[in-house]
């Protein structure tokens, strides 16, 4: 069949979607029925999200303003939490649309953000607010830490709930709201930004809490933020003074998870897997800028990277059994990566929606762009799809760049009708459905599942969100120098300490910037300012912020000899980050 097709290239498109002879008109009647389930689950699944959404959403009785359930699923799995990803996706989602032009939802985003305001301000087990807290996964529907064992910290959450404000906060300067963008709205950017520029770097659990090491969608997700954050603080005349300075380290760091033929989902790990895994995809359609070009530094949906990755990913499906038979370039379920075992590891709705999205925003590029280039790293894609292609670029008017097109649409379309043909006819959307009998499986109702319905199908209708800003950042640095370091506060000690001639005071302590408590480094005092009235020593160190310690001040005199400040060890702790310079005032004891 495929050699059939081969030679017949022109026509070959349109049939080699469904693997063997397709008469134009089959492709069309699955058309419309894509088109039919699109149109009748849209309205379910807008009445999913919101019924998971506190105060008054039907399915969760008991969850906050503005908080996002997972699922109303309360065991087999306990989802009845709101995790800091899953709700920032959900919203990402409904801003877009309310921008698209349903009214309906402002309210809702407003309770949003004051929802996220709060959560800000809870300690938990990942930290306090400013010394890391903004990284804890999830916590209980009534904005109370969860502090059960759990994959913590996760980094996405931070970054991708600042993207969901900031598409919000552009809206509400363009709409002449800017004061409520500046100072209801851009606090809580400010604090998920800063968040980011200082914890980009450091690893932590991806998307799927499972793994602790360095994540391809957490670290995409940390670069859009940037980039989009600083140019709304140029906006708003705030500062994001670490934003155009990590953004670029950020962006280098990403290239490094590309292997040459797909994307290393998950680096700084010994995880044992390939690396294939819809966490890529779900980067691709997270990055998405329309007005970008086929950008492989960003991985954009139609660069020739994501491409080719988007093939390797959803090849490394094929096994399940209701994938069997189904030949390469036709669509098949979606897990989120080939090793998974979590229920049984099987396809989930929002993955394999995430396939068609990613083909959806390609196509919306390629057509704003006029061409589509096939290159080396993409070919094995487009040959699924057309095999007789060959590389090069086709101009939007020839007979290549129709028949490329159209075998994507159809390709994309093919991800629809999986979803259709295992969802329940009341258009429920589970988190997974069974690899071996398409029957929905774990959560119920997921949210999530139901916002990845309403973005593919968006993206199908040609609704795209605003552009971050990805032509004027997409430049990675040739080599990269990494995060900056852990945050470090000014602090000034103060000790009152007479002395006679030839003595010097110093102060030692539990922590290496205090010589470890060994006197024969400790740290000098000044005397610059002492006098007879106020025998003043003191001394300006830059200590990591957040940091407990215990200290005391020595006198050392010229031949060596030691006097310790009297017992108790006196104890201190470093403000928190950016908290500004700190004074200490002692007196010798
Ligand atoms: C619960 C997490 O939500 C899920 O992603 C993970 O696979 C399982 N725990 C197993 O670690
Ligand atoms: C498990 C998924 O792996 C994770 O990504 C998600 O946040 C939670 N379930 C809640 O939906």
């Amino acid at each position: 069949m495929r050699n059939f097709f081969a030679t017949a290239c022109l026509i070959g498109s349109l049939f080699t979607q469904l693997g063997y002879a397709a008469p134009q008109d089959q492709v069309k009647e699955k058309q419309a029925k894509v088109d039919k389930f699109v149109k009748d689950e849209s309205t379910v699944a807008i009445q999913g999200v919101l019924a998971n959404i506190g105060p008054d959403g039907s399915k969760v009785s008991g969850a906050a303003a503005g908080i996002v359930v997972a699922s109303p699923s309360k065991v087999d799995p306990d989802y009845f939490f709101t995790w800091t990803r899953d709700a920032a996706l959900v919203f990402k989602a409904l801003v877009d649309r309310f921008i698209a032009g349903d009214q309906s939802l402002k309210a809702k985003i407003d309770d949003y953000v004051s929802a996220q305001a709060y959560l800000q301000t809870v300690s938990n087990p990942s930290g306090r607010p400013e010394t890391g807290g903004l990284g804890e996964p999830k916590f209980n529907v009534d904005r109370t830490a969860f502090t059960g064992s759990w994959g913590r910290p996760q980094r996405d959450g931070p970054a991708l709930r600042a993207t969901a404000l900031i598409v919000y906060a552009q809206w509400l300067v363009a709409n002449g709201d800017t004061a409520r963008a500046a100072n209801t709205v851009w606090p809580v950017i400010s604090k998920d930004l800063f968040y980011v520029s200082r914890n980009w770097n450091q690893t932590g659990f991806d998307l799927w809490e499972e793994i602790n090491g360095s994540s391809f969608f957490t670290l995409a997700a940390s670069h859009r933020a940037l980039v989009e954050g600083n140019a709304l603080a140029g906006k708003l005349g705030k500062p994001c003074d670490q934003c155009t300075a990590q953004a670029p380290e950020v962006l280098c760091f990403l290239q490094t998870f590309w292997t040459g033929s797909y994307i290393d989902s998950n680096i700084n790990t010994n995880d044992g897997r390939t690396g294939k895994d819809a966490n890529s995809i779900l980067t691709s359609i997270h990055v998405f800028d329309p007005t970008a070009g086929c950008t492989d530094s960003t991985f954009q949906p139609c660069s020739p990277r994501a491409l080719a990755n988007h093939k390797a990913v959803t090849d490394s499906f094929r096994f399940y059994a209701i994938n069997a038979g189904i030949p390469q370039g036709v669509a098949v379920a979606v897990g989120r990566y080939s090793e998974d075992v979590y229920y049984g590891g099987h396809p989930w709705y929002l993955a394999t929606l995430a396939a068609a999205e990613q083909l959806y925003d390609a196509l919306y590029q390629w057509n704003r762009r006029g061409s589509i280039t096939v290159d080396a790293v993409s070919l094995a894609f487009f040959r699924d799809l057309v095999p007789n292609v060959a590389t090069g670029t086709y101009a939007s008017n020839s007979a290549t760049y129709k028949s490329l097109t159209t075998a994507v649409k159809n390709y994309a379309d093919g991800y629809m009708a999986v979803v259709q043909k295992y969802t329940p006819a009341n258009g429920a959307l589970a988190e997974q459905f069974s690899k071996t009998d398409g029957k929905p499986l774990s959560a119920a109702d997921l949210t999530w599942s139901y916002a990845a319905f309403l973005t593919a199908a968006a993206r199908r209708n040609g609704v795209v969100p605003a552009s971050w800003g990805e032509p004027t950042a997409n430049r990675a640095p040739g080599v990269c120098k990494g995060g900056i370091p852990p945050c470090t506060v000014s602090v000034t000690f103060n000790e009152v300490a007479g002395t006679s001639f030839g003595q010097n005071v110093f102060i030692v302590g539990s922590i290496s910037q205090l010589a470890s408590w060994n006197p024969g480094s400790a740290v000098a005092l000044a005397s610059d300012r002492y006098t007879n009235e106020n025998p003043l020593w003191y001394v300006t160190l830059q200590l990591p912020a957040s940091t407990s310690f215990e200290y005391k001040y020595i006198k050392k005199t010229a031949d060596g000899s030691v006097t310790w400040e009297s017992d108790p060890n006196r104890r201190y702790t470093v403000p928190d980050c950016g908290s500004g310079a700190a004074t200490q005032n002692d007196v010798w004891r």
